[in-house]
């Protein structure tokens, strides 16, 4: 059933609590914002609340400060970008909950962001009363954090029985329409591009997603996984021991669809400005770090033909250039493909930042685990928990 969204929502003079993900990574203990990229996708949504008259109560997690106030995970770093980005003043509570926030209600126009709710155990433990307090702030509930929809927590589910109308935020909305399009019914062919280092991370994306796509371009260390499961030698490559018969099995089961490195880069230590080379066979003593050219023209022809495009984790040690250039190729090679491509994760998002294809990509998410459960086919909580339309 589709979801109530906040475009369905009478706005006028009512205070509203929208859910963000301000998660954000922090340096300087807590004092500087190193990505602001989630505080800017929330600002459709924040300012659309504005511009129908709302008063706006903003709430979010930082981290994880395990139910105590940590300074160093505070934010108020956060309200400064934000009223910075919104050019508009943005009032910080000293906490989520109690008298001194309700005395801080916001007035039409104004908004309010409350402390990391995560200061208090009640908020991860979805506790009633907390959730309840939570409500009590407001009129009306959204839910713009896509990112944190994958936790069943008091501001993302518990509070919605205590509110009259939950909706999805604009950002939320956005996500799940990307989303649902590249995984239910994809225009063909339709190609998923995997990496990242271990198979135990996605072994539910690669089983819901091999019943979806037409193909699935494996890279990163988990592909070696595979290829010791297939018997090939990988050397002293990254591998689950562990996961070799779940790594058979998932081939087994994909046939066809799944395509694995046919050459690979391979260096003896890796360290910085370490010798490399490019093999079709891994040799004894040295480690792949990369996909070859070989496999990155194999992949490129794939996924130039896609119409849809998944695309998920890198293709080597992304993090230790040169070992980036199979990610960044792939990455090329997904913005030119004209095909509809849904991007998740923090290694695939730099890739296509240090490409410079970033405008290219139709939709980049900003939910990490919030997204690989979706692609894994799991019902996000945080969505199911929303008033249908
Ligand atoms: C994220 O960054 O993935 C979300 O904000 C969720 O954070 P969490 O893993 O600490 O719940």
């Amino acid at each position: 059933m589709p979801k109530l969204s906040i475009r369905d929502l009478d706005l006028k003079n009512k205070t509203v609590f929208i859910r963000v993900d301000f998660n954000v990574p922090l340096a300087s203990g807590g004092q500087e914002i190193t990505s602001d990229k989630r505080i800017r996708a929330s600002i459709p949504n924040i300012q659309y609340a504005l511009d129908h008259g709302a008063a706006v109560i903003l709430a979010s997690h930082l981290g994880r400060p395990k139910g105590k106030p940590n300074p160093e995970m505070s934010l108020k770093p956060v309200a400064k970008r934000l009223a910075e980005l919104l050019a508009k003043p943005v009032a910080m509570a000293p906490d989520c909950v109690g008298p001194e926030v309700e005395k801080m209600r916001p007035a039409p126009g104004q908004i309010l962001l409350l402390e990391n709710l995560r200061y208090h155990a009640e908020e991860e433990k979805n506790d009633p009363g907390f959730a309840k307090q939570l409500a009590s702030l407001c009129d009306v509930y959204v839910n713009d954090a896509f990112g944190s929809a994958h936790r069943a927590h008091a501001s993302t589910v518990g509070m919605i029985q205590f509110v009259k109308q939950a909706a999805a935020g604009l950002l939320m909305d956005k996500e799940l329409e990307y989303l649902t399009k590249v995984t239910k019914n994809p225009e063909r062919p339709s190609v998923a591009i995997l990496g990242g280092a271990k198979v135990s991370d996605k072994i539910e994306v690669i089983e819901n997603l091999m019943k979806v796509v037409d193909q699935l371009l494996i890279g990163g260390a988990m592909a070696y996984t595979f290829m010791k499961a297939k018997g090939e030698p990988i050397g002293k490559s990254l591998v689950e021991d562990d996961k070799l018969g779940l790594a058979k099995d998932l081939m087994a089961r994909a046939g066809s669809k799944l395509l694995l490195p046919k050459d690979h880069v391979v260096v003896t230590e890796l360290k910085e400005g370490a010798d490399s080379r490019v093999v079709t066979e891994i040799p004894d003593g040295t480690l792949a770090v990369d996909i070859g050219p070989a496999t990155i023209e194999a992949y490129s022809a794939v996924i130039a033909k896609a119409k849809t495009i998944i695309w998920n984790g890198p293709m080597g040690v992304f993090e230790k250039p040169p070992f980036d250039r199979g990610t960044v190729a792939i990455a090329k090679a997904v913005a030119s493909s004209g095909a509809v491509s849904v991007v998740g994760g923090g290694d695939s998002e730099k890739a296509i930042k240090s490409a410079g294809v970033t405008d290219k990509i139709s939709h980049v998410s900003t939910g990490g685990g919030a997204s690989l459960e979706f692609l894994a086919g799991i019902e996000l909580p945080g969505v199911a928990a929303l008033s249908e339309k």
